[in-house]
């Protein structure tokens, strides 16, 4: 099996320093950088704007996955594909008309991904899975980093890898919550070919995070 993908989450990153810390984990090896926008109103947490996702952009040239938890979301999604973002990623309860909105991200020019939260089943993605570039599985409940892997979740990464394969299309399958080099293992062998992890690449400040970075794929 190739090694997936890693996605730091800056969520768990020193925001005091954070164009640093994203500096530094593009050279510890991150693949791409997760950013989790969260409003106080879909996910009980506020974190990350347009602004300072704008601000990080000319410190590295990894892609921005963008992690939209915000409801409204249509009005938002122009100012973070100026911002820079390459991914922007959507959950279906966040506006009524899904469809409608990954057409927006793709007519921006940016990669579509929709994320599922733990109690949203696959088959949301039915009439969807033409149309996107990514399927991020949430196995936690968005809102917070360090929370533990849902392990219910891996049956449903099991069935999104089987919708995937089966479109034929190019889909990435990211996996967001509780990844650490016990649950990466797992995550993967399911069908997950990305990692989001937030805590796992931050434990243990800069001189770890390649090291992190490392186990996270060598285990997954
Ligand atoms: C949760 C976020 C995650 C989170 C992951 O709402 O979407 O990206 O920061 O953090 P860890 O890896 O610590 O579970
Ligand atoms: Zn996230």
């Amino acid at each position: 099996m190739a090694s997936p993908l890693i996605a730091p989450s800056i969520l768990s990153a020193d925001f005091a320093r954070l164009g640093e810390e994203v500096r530094a984990i593009d050279a510890a090896g991150a693949d791409w950088i997760h950013i989790d926008v969260m409003d106080g109103h879909f996910v009980p947490n506020l974190t990350i704007g347009p602004g300072v996702v704008k601000a990080l952009r000319p410190h590295t040239a990894k892609p921005f996955d963008v992690h939209l938890m915000i409801s409204p979301v249509d009005g938002f999604l122009e100012a973070f594909a100026e911002a820079g973002a390459d991914i922007i990623t959507v959950h279906p309860e966040a506006g009524p008309h899904t469809h409608r909105t990954v057409q927006a991200i793709k007519a921006l020019g940016k990669k579509a991904g929709i994320s599922l939260n733990p109690a949203t089943p696959a088959k949301m993605l039915d009439y969807l899975i033409d149309d996107i570039d990514l399927v991020l599985v949430m196995s936690v409940n968005p809102g917070f980093g360090g929370q533990s892997f849902i392990t219910s979740q891996l049956r449903k990464i099991e069935a999104v890898r089987k919708m995937i394969d089966k479109s034929g299309r190019d889909i990435r399958l990211e996996v967001d919550g509780g990844i650490d080099t016990a649950t990466a293992p797992q995550a993967t062998a399911a069908g997950a070919d990305v990692l989001v992890a937030g805590t796992a690449t931050f434990r243990g400040g800069p001189d770890r995070y390649a090291a992190n970075i490392a186990a996270l794929k060598a285990d997954g």
